[in-house]
């Protein structure tokens, strides 16, 4: 086999549509290297001599080539407390509010599309920061769920072992030391904050009916990849899967504009957030 084997166009269609099918990431056309350059390694490892060789392969879904590339085409670019307004939000407004209305059952949250971990353990940090300038709330109210489709993005997640960028990006010296165990040039969050956040493998595709409802939805960088269509289902779904005015977060960078009609979009300072309507 050649290392520089390349994609065609046909079959660079092929992998697009099962992608497609199978995450809900939907690729431009200008992504064909992209395909390329990510789906080369599993190329390799398949022993296959052409992309299309390699596509066939895939077909049997128990040779678990499908799961591999749905993972190696995941984006799981992430940080600690990205874009700081979220967690100023939920510090100043939705903690004090839940705290004072959600009396009788555990507050959840859930971090969609929660990568290698960052943002499920910055709410987690953002609760026992609260907790701690407020002695009469205590972190064991609060349960956070994280999913993904990615099983590798989760192992870290699971792990909550970080080291060089992964914990540098985003988080404050003092959170470091007080939140995380070092161990060489690994910090391991710690065990009081890990007991917090459990992990689940979730393609946002399928039911949520299994999750039970939340108190607070983070879905932040991840319906970008999506098709209009499949954002207008998905934001549906977040809003059936949340307790009656319930919050919901987006990325910076996204809004529901066009998607759904079942929010109001609130403002805190600079910053906007969701409620259910
Ligand atoms: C760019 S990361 C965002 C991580 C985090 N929410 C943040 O804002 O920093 C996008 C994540 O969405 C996940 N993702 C993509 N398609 C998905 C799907 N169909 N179901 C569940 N997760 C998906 C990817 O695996 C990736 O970890």
């Amino acid at each position: 086999m050649s290392a520089d084997v390349s994609l065609s166009k046909e079959e660079f269609e092929l992998f697009r549509e099962l992608i497609k099918k199978y995450s809900g990431i939907t690729l431009g056309d200008a992504k064909s290297y992209l395909v390329e350059s990510r789906l080369r390694p599993l190329l390799k490892a398949s022993g296959s001599a052409t992309y299309k060789e390699f596509y066939q392969k895939t077909l049997d879904r128990k040779s678990g080539w499908l799961e591999k590339i749905i993972d190696a085409m995941t984006t799981n670019e992430t940080l600690w407390f990205r874009d700081r307004s979220p967690f100023i939000i939920l510090d100043e407004v939705i903690l004090p509010e839940l705290l004072k209305s959600v009396k009788t059952r555990k507050i959840r949250f859930w971090s969609a599309g929660c990568s290698t971990g960052q943002e499920p353990y910055s709410i987690a940090i953002t609760i026992f920061e609260y907790c701690k300038k407020h002695p009469e709330a205590t972190p064991s109210r609060f349960e956070i769920l994280g999913t993904d489709i990615s099983p590798s993005a989760l192992f870290t997640a699971i792990a909550g072992r970080y080291e060089g960028l992964s914990i540098s990006r985003g988080m404050d010296q003092s959170l470091l030391t007080r939140y995380f165990d070092k161990d060489g040039r690994t910090y391991e969050i710690k065990k009081e904050v890990k007991a917090l956040v459990k992990f689940k493998q979730l393609n946002l595709q399928d039911s949520f009916a299994l999750l039970g409802r939340f108190d607070v939805i983070f879905c932040r960088n991840v319906a970008i990849y999506f098709s209009d269509d499949f954002k207008r289902k998905l934001f549906k779904k977040f809003h059936q899967a949340l307790y009656p005015h319930g919050y919901f977060f987006l990325g910076s960078a996204e809004n529901l504009r066009g998607f759904s009609e079942d929010f109001e979009a609130l403002q805190h300072k600079q910053s906007f957030y969701y409620r259910a309507k």
